[in-house]
This record gives structure tokens, sequence and C-alpha cells, in this order.
């Protein structure tokens, strides 16, 4: 499905909801004896009101799922599950928030929070509330910043879709999650808009936005300001695109880590374009193991605004099974970095990386790092226009 497509039907759901009234379909939490005051467990109340929206075969359009402002909801570890009667809503005008003690996952899985799956009708999450993740106590206990007895790895995500299709998410606030904040697993046609996504540039993985297994996914119009990657694309993932987004702190927009332990790869059609970058560890990167197996293909950066960004343009290996039928083109980038190299294409001898092209790249080094460089290993392409620093690609395919 194409963009355009998306957007359509985005537009067209908020429309019909916004103008018509369907009393009848509307599944207020308070109606459920949610209490909202912060403290008091709600977690029942949801699943409640989510069991009668998701059970609703006779509204015209898809029920809602209402959690009203003014108010806290503190739920503990939820799952909204389908099959459902037909799509829905969730539309959050309040805070839903996070137990803040790592204890209310004992005996539960600590990968998740608020899960939805098997929503393969479609699902709407829409609204000007906010997700809080309360993930301080997570990050103190992090194996990543405080490794030692009883550190964690894993730690739940805020949002976690799996298993669904005509998935859309606008305007709504997701913080301080305790890792990823929303997560998409095996789902098709996603659209994630004017959202923002905020935790402290110290929290641990805590990537704004992590995708896998999906295709035909759009982000746009979003503020994503993370610990981890702003948004990070997995195996499996095709016909992505990401637009007018702007990334601070954390470890800016990466393709992978992907193929790690000789996992098959197999990631194409990512356009991500018109991008800000600030004060971020990586800016475009794409990252594969060298023992992974699959393809990367048809990647594309472009319009892209780099401001003190230490690795604004990063490629650590990346690969293809077929031959000459891979290639990323970074294309349209300004900005500053904050270390010598900016752009680095690092492949290896086993498998060097071709079809990568470079064009109108206009660099400049902060503060020490006037004197700034490519570096290039095993790397094939062209460039085009003009590159600052000058490309180090070699012209050549190593085969022929
Ligand atoms: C992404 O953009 C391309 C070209 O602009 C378009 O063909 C494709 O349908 C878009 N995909 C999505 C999921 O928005
Ligand atoms: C869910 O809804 C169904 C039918 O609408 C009802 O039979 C069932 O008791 C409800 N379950 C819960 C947990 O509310
Ligand atoms: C997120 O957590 C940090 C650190 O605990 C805190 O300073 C900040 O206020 C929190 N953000 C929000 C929006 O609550
Ligand atoms: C993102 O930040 C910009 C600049 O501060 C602001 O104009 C825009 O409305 C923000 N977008 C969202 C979705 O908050
Ligand atoms: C980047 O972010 C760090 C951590 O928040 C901050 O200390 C530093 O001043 C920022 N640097 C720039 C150039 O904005
Ligand atoms: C990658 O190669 C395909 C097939 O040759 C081509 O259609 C596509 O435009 C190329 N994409 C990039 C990003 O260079
Ligand atoms: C290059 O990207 C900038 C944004 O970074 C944009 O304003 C400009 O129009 C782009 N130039 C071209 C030729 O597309
Ligand atoms: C290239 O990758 C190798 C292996 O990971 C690493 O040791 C080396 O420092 C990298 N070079 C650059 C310029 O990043
Ligand atoms: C800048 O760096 C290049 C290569 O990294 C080096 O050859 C050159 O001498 C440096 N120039 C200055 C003025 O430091």
């Amino acid at each position: 499905m194409g963009s355009y497509n998306i957007l359509v039907i985005f537009c067209l759901v908020i429309a019909l909801t916004a103008h018509k009234n369907y009393a009848d379909s509307f599944y207020n939490v308070l109606d459920y004896e949610a209490v909202g005051d912060g403290e008091t467990d709600d977690t029942l109340a949801f699943l409640s009101a989510w069991n009668d929206t998701c059970n609703d075969d006779d509204s015209e359009e898809w029920p809602t799922m209402v959690i009203p402002e003014g108010k806290t909801y503190l739920v503990k570890p939820i799952t909204f599950a389908g099959p459902c009667k037909s799509g829905v809503q969730v539309q959050i005008e309040g805070t839903i928030k996070a137990p803040s003690e790592v204890s209310a996952w004992e005996g539960l899985d600590n990968g998740k929070w608020i899960l939805f799956k098997d929503l393969k009708s479609g699902l709407n999450i829409y609204g000007s509330g906010s997700v809080d993740g309360s993930g301080k106590a997570w990050w103190d206990q992090s194996c990543k910043y405080h490794p030692g007895k009883g550190c964690t790895k894993l730690a739940p995500t805020a949002i976690k879709i799996i298993n669904s299709k005509d998935v859309y998410v606008s305007n709504i606030a997701v913080y301080n999650s305790s890792q990823c904040h929303l997560t998409v697993h095996g789902s098709d046609s996603v659209a994630f808009q004017n959202l923002r996504i905020n935790s402290p540039g110290s929290s641990p993985n805590t990537d704004c936005i992590h995708i896998q297994g999906v295709k035909n996914m759009l982000i746009r119009d979003s503020n994503l300001t993370c610990g981890d990657d702003c948004v990070s694309i997995g195996d499996h993932t095709s016909n992505i695109n990401i637009t007018k987004v702007h990334c601070e702190l954390g470890h800016g927009i990466s393709i992978g880590s992907l193929g790690k332990g000789g996992n098959e790869v197999s990631v194409e059609r990512i356009k991500v374009e018109e991008i800000t970058f600030k004060n971020t560890t990586n800016g475009a990167r794409i990252k594969t193991w060298q023992v992974g197996r699959g393809s990367v293909k048809d990647i594309t950066f472009s319009d892209i605004e780099f401001d003190a960004v230490k690795n604004p343009i990063i490629i650590d290996q990346y690969y293809c099974d077929v031959r000459d039928g891979c290639n990323a083109t970074f294309l349209n980038a300004t900005g500053t970095t904050m270390t010598k190299i900016a752009i680095n294409v690092n492949c290896s001898n086993v498998v060097p990386c071709t079809g990568i092209h470079l064009g109108s790249i206009q660099l400049s080094g902060l503060g020490k790092y006037r004197n700034i460089s490519s570096s290039c290993n095993h790397a094939y392409g062209q460039a085009t226009g003009i590159v600052e620093p000058k490309s180090c690609l070699l012209p050549l395919d190593p085969e022929e």
C-alpha cells in the first residue's frame, strides 16, 4: 500500500470519528470503574473496556475505547488481544502510567508493558494524551550502565504491536520507557504520525521506535529524543518511509544491527528523508554483521541535516547474496560533525560493500575536528556533485 493510500485511510478514520457520533460505540474506562488517581490499579477497568470494544459488532464505525483527559491511570502489564469484531480505536487523552517498581513484573514477561496483538482488522491509537513508562527503576539496574549481579538486559517495551494490520498511531506522547518506547513486530501497513517520544540521553536501550518484520510503514512528522536509536530497523522489513522526523540525543537512525549470529537478513526499499539529527552519536547508519546472509538493498537517506553529530554517515558492513543487487544512497546532506571521520564506510575484504552512492554532501567539523575526512574499507560506488569531505569510494567493482 502506498503512503497516499495509508494517508487517505488515516484521514478517513479521523474524519469519520470526528464528525459522527455513535454514542454507543465509545467505551470509556471511567464507566468500568477506572479511578485515574495515578495510584489505584486501573488494569481491570482497562481490560473490561477493551473486551467490550473488541467484541462490539454493531458499530457502524470502528468502536473506540476512551481514556479521558485530566487523569493518570496506573496500569500493570496488559495485553489488548484480538482478533476483534472489526477495527478498533483507542483514544488516549489522559496519561497511562506504568508501575514504577520492577516487582510489578514478577512472574511476567519482562519484555512488555502494553501489548497489542493479533489486530488484523485495524487499530487506531490517537489522542493528545500520553504514555509514561516510569522506566527509572529499570534503567538503574540495567546491565548496560550498571553491570553486575542482578542487573537486567531485558526491560519492558512501553507499547508493543505485534501481528497486526492497518495500524495507525498519532499525536500521543510516549516517554521514559524502561526500554523501547514503540515497537512493531510482524505487521503490515502501519503509519506513525505526529508523535513525541522522549527519554533522557543517558537512559539505556531506550530506542524511540524499533521495527522488525514489518512491511509498508510510514513514520512522519515526529520528534524523537531517546537514549538509544531514534528509529532502528530490524530484519525482514520492506517499504519503510521515514520523513520529516527530528532525532535528538541517542544513536540516530539505524538499519540494523542485522544478521547477528548468522541470521538471514532481508531489508529493502527504505527511504529516509527530510531528517534532522541533533547531538546524536550516529546519523544515518547501516550496520550488519559479516556472518549474516541475505541482502540489504534500495536504501536511501536524503535531505538530511546534521547538528553536532558524531558519525553522520556510517556503514559498518553490509552485504548482498545477489551480485550487484544491493545499493544504498546518501543524497543531499549538510551540517556539522564532532568526529574526524564524517563519512565512514567500513566493510570487509571478505564481503566488500558495493553500490554505494554519495551525492551532494557538505559536512564541516566542529571544535577540534576542523579537519574532517572520509574513511573507506573495501567500499565501492560513486560520488556525484560536491562531496565534502571528499569521497573515498572506489569506482570499480572489485570483481571486474
Ligand atoms: C514510500 O515512498 C515511495 C516513493 O515515494 C512510495 O512509492 C511508497 O508507496 C511509500 N511507502 C509507504 C509505506 O509510505
Ligand atoms: C468479555 O466480553 C464477553 C462478551 O461481550 C463476555 O462474555 C465476557 O465475560 C467478557 N470478559 C471480561 C473479562 O470482561
Ligand atoms: C522522565 O524521567 C526523567 C528522569 O527520571 C525525569 O527527569 C523527567 O521529568 C521524566 N519526564 C517526564 C515527562 O515525566
Ligand atoms: C516538533 O518540534 C517542532 C519544533 O519544536 C514543532 O514545531 C513541532 O510541532 C513538533 N512536532 C510534534 C509532533 O510535537
Ligand atoms: C549533547 O547532549 C549532551 C547530553 O545531554 C549534553 O551534555 C551536550 O551539551 C550536548 N551537546 C551539544 C553540542 O548540544
Ligand atoms: C537500487 O537499485 C534498484 C535496481 O537497480 C534501483 O531501482 C533503485 O533506484 C536503486 N536504489 C538506490 C537507493 O540506489
Ligand atoms: C536538501 O535538503 C535540504 C534539507 O536538509 C532541503 O531544504 C533542500 O531543499 C534539499 N535540496 C534539494 C536540491 O533537494
Ligand atoms: C572498521 O571496523 C573494524 C572492525 O570492526 C574496526 O576495528 C575499525 O576500527 C573500523 N574502522 C573505522 C575507520 O571505523
Ligand atoms: C587533514 O587530514 C588529512 C588526512 O586525515 C591529512 O592528510 C592532512 O594533513 C590534515 N590537514 C591538516 C591541515 O591538518
